[in-house]
């Protein structure tokens, strides 16, 4: 059986995360029981949920325990099975963690899911057709319910999310206007997405500016708003939201190293009637198939190709995940592990 090679959390961050709560470690991979199945993990997905996992304190979903291997989404190849659904070379998905290889139970409902790479590159699995393009599918689809003509807004624009987000929207006949970092972001938001505008945040960091540029951007007011960040941003969309605007909010990254993200009017949202709903994907399961199926086919169909940033080799994880909370990843942020 191959080695593995392993990252751990080692200890709980005490405010910003570092490189030093992780560990690399190597091991052996056990012989298979009966029923289960080895996977080579080509890629692995560092997503910002992450973050709240390594903390041990009251969330949605249980800590990260410590000494263990790191949670992740992985895709890859089935290189030894004892199960009859599996054969050797069959792709896979699944939530194999931060490590080389898994051992999966075959049997347990969920755990691992054939891909078809025909049309779709595997590491799309993690990203648009994955996870994360779901995510964008429900809070677009489920929460903001937009009408064709309306206007949406979505934060972290540039982002495995938000890029997903913004195909959907298009499709829908929105005008769609994203938030990112940097003019780079911006141009490919705007030039290779498609979003008919783009709002740097760095060059528009209080909310008096943020405020200004999305009054120019959303010439008609924002109908709905899709929050991936949190902080003054949510408080200049709530300044420019349409009455019966809708807010799912999605994530809040500007605050998942303890920053604290207070909202200045919420009065705003009794004022403008507003339906602000917060989810995660992951208890919305019933919705996967039909979402799956439209991202698979804007992936096929090239309406959906969005950037990723691959660090190369396991040891590499623990850098390019505090990148991601730093906005330093340009697109679906992977590591690449063959
Ligand atoms: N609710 C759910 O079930 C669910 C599921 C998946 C993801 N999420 C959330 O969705 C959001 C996007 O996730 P993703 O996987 O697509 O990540 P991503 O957008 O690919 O990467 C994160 C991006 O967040 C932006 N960012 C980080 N810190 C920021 C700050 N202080 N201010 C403004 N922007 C900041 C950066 O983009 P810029 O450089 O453009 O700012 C960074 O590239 C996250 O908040 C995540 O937690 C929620």
């Amino acid at each position: 059986m191959p080695r593995n090679q392993q990252i751990l959390l080692d200890n709980r961050p005490q405010g910003e995360a570092t490189v030093d709560n992780f560990r690399l470690v190597t091991t052996d991979t056990p012989a298979l029981q009966d029923g289960q199945v080895l996977v080579r993990h080509h890629y692995l997905s560092l997503d910002p949920y992450m973050r709240g996992r390594m903390n041990d304190s009251k969330s949605y979903a249980a800590s990260q325990p410590l000494g263990e291997v790191m949670i992740g989404g992985t895709v890859g190849e089935v290189v030894e099975s004892r199960h009859p659904a599996y054969a050797v070379g069959d792709k896979v998905v699944g939530m194999g963690g931060w490590q080389e290889y898994s051992v999966v139970d075959g049997n347990t409902p969920g755990m691992l899911r054939k891909v078809d790479t025909t049309h779709v590159p595997l590491s799309a699995y993690l990203g648009a057709v994955g996870m994360p393009g779901v995510t964008a599918w429900y809070g677009l689809v489920k929460i903001i319910a937009p009408k064709a003509g309306e206007t949406v807004v979505v934060s972290a624009a540039s982002g495995a999310v938000g890029s997903a987000f913004g195909a959907l929207a298009k499709a829908r006949g929105c005008r769609v206007v994203g938030i990112a970092g940097g003019p780079d972001k911006c141009r490919y938001v705007t030039e290779e997405l498609g979003f008919d505008a783009c709002i740097d945040h760095r060059a528009n960091g209080d909310l008096k500016s943020m405020a200004r540029a999305l009054k120019e951007a959303c010439p008609d007011g924002i109908d709905g708003y899709f929050e991936n960040v949190g902080g003054y941003i949510l408080d200049a969309v709530l300044l420019r939201a349409n009455a019966f605007a809708r807010v799912a909010v999605c994530g809040m990254i500007a605050g998942y190293d303890g920053q604290p993200l207070p909202l200045q009017n919420p009065a705003l949202i009794l004022i403008n009637r507003m339906k602000v709903e917060g989810f995660i994907v992951s208890e919305h399961m019933e919705v996967w198939p039909e979402a799956l199926k439209e991202l698979g086919g804007l992936a096929a169909s090239g309406k959906l190709r969005p950037r990723e940033t691959i660090a190369q080799g396991l040891a590499a994880a623990p850098e390019a995940f505090l990148g991601l909370l730093k906005g330093k990843n340009f697109g679906k942020q992977l590591v690449k592990l063959v």
